[in-house]
């Protein structure tokens, strides 16, 4: 089972990955996201929490460039998350990294091509050997408490401008 998700960013691009899936007769469980303007994380990490609890594999979540879903997906252990902008990096990020999350761009890519990464996302295995120790370095980083590290949030620029505070 797939999981999938977007926010309103990507929630045209999710129906027509939607009907795709259909038509290739591939399960999904849909998560959310409609065209109402909503906050990405909070689909990222509903998606996410379906593929820990192995309730599904692998997951896609659609926002306007994929990076903020990226971001959020990689907060959560377990979850390996890369954006997709190519079918050699996608195969790549499959065999090499074993993603099991791709973030697409709605405001990126197109449908087509979008189609083209869920195929290469979908049928390219893992390669193991050398990958699987760095997969293991990387799931010892997410097991580290973190917890004493301030998040850095607070002290990162915050848009003033009320037009870019309107903005969806
Ligand atoms: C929404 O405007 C946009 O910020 C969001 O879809 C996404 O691109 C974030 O990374």
């Amino acid at each position: 089972m797939l999981v999938i998700g977007s926010d309103h960013a990507g929630y045209g691009m999710k129906l027509e990955i939607i009907k795709y899936l259909e038509g290739k007769q591939r399960p999904y469980l849909d998560v959310g996201g409609t065209a109402q303007s909503c906050d990405y994380p909070l689909i990222a990490v509903d998606a996410c929490t379906k593929i820990i609890t192995g309730e599904c594999l692998k997951g896609i979540l659609v926002c306007g460039t994929g990076i903020g879903m990226a971001i959020a997906a990689n907060k959560v252990p377990g979850v390996r998350a890369a954006v997709g902008h190519d079918v050699y990096t996608v195969k790549l990020a499959r065999e090499h990294n074993r993603i099991n999350m791709l973030c697409l761009g709605a405001r990126i890519i197109g449908r087509e091509y979008a189609f083209e990464l869920i195929e290469a996302f979908l049928n390219t295995e893992f390669e193991l050997g050398r990958h699987r120790r760095r997969l293991d370095i990387i799931t010892s980083i997410e097991s580290k408490n973190w917890k004493t590290f301030k998040n850095n949030y607070d002290t990162v620029e915050s848009p003033k401008d009320p037009e870019i505070l309107k903005r969806r």
